[in-house]
């Protein structure tokens, strides 16, 4: 089978707790099972994928040193057999303003991950996928975030509001599309923390696919508690409860996923 052309992409909603880093984690752990090597950039200084897969962060060991010191393999965790990890830490947060004053603010990130990641490690086919974790706003860690990726997946909380701000996000894709990255396209969303019991999930899932039925993917996922249990442990569900119901949801997104990139080319962009 040909190769897939795209392979960087970005977690993307600035709403808060609708499910960015589950589900990046959670995905990336789901190829990794169908024997991908996925490498997860924790962009978001609260650093919940780090701490998510159990990995201890300090500034020492977090991408924001690697940025300064452009350098990747000394940063490298590998969480999971086939997941690695660029940690982040709370340092990430004074980039926002470092970058400030910067002439190419905006390619910061793009930069590190095409001149000193891919070709650091000489091996632009290490990886099958660059999944990138992003914080809950629009600043420019994320426009960075943005302009080094070539998808980008939107989670979507069935609850109120889940319209809410959607179409400042699309907006927000389909301008730094045009500023700096042609390449980027909006790759997928997928309805997370979905509850069939409720009746409420169901009109935001109606609703949803009315605005955006080609984008969106057709596995949803679950709400548990075993999640963020999961989480606490350190764990990807899919190592914390490999037969659970969530853990089978992500496995079957890692399918649509994959299947979903095979035929990217008849995408609309964003
Ligand atoms: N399917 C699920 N079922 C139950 N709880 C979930 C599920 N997915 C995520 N959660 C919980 O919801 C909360 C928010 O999820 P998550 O941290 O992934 O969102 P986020 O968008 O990354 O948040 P932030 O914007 O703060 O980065 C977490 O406590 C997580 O454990
Ligand atoms: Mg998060």
């Amino acid at each position: 089978m040909e190769k897939p052309p795209l392979k960087i992409f970005a977690f993307i909603n600035q709403k808060g707790g609708v499910g960015k880093t589950t589900l990046a984690v959670n995905l990336a752990r789901a190829l990794t099972l169908k024997n991908k090597k996925v490498l997860l950039i924790d962009f978001d200084p609260q650093a919940n994928a780090s701490s998510g897969l159990g990995v201890k962060v300090n500034k020492k060991e977090s991408i924001y040193q690697a940025l300064i010191e452009g350098e990747v393999e000394p940063f490298l965790k590998e969480p999971c057999p086939g997941l690695y990890l660029l940690p982040s830490s709370i340092d990430l947060v004074g980039l926002e303003l470092e970058l400030a004053d910067l002439e190419r603010r905006e390619y910061v990130l793009r930069d590190f991950l095409y001149e000193v990641l891919l070709k650091g490690l000489n091996l632009p086919s290490y990886f099958d996928f660059i999944f990138i974790d992003s914080p809950p706003s629009l600043s420019l860690i994320t426009v960075n975030i943005l302009t080094a990726a070539q998808g980008v997946v939107i989670p979507l909380q069935c609850e109120y509001y889940a319209l809410e701000g959607l179409s400042l996000l699309v907006k927000t894709v389909r301008g730094i599309k045009e500023a700096f990255n042609s390449e980027l396209r909006l790759f997928g969303m997928v309805l997370m923390m979905y509850d069939p019991r409720n009746r409420l999930t169901h009109e935001i899932a109606e609703e949803v696919k009315k605005h955006f039925k080609w984008i969106i993917f057709q596995t949803t996922i679950p709400r548990s508690v075993r999640v963020s249990e999961a989480q606490s442990f350190g764990k990807s569900i899919l190592d914390y409860e490999p037969s659970h119901k969530v853990s089978e949801a992500f496995k079957s997104l890692a399918e649509e996923f994959l299947k979903r990139l095979y035929s990217f080319s008849d995408f609309r962009s964003p």
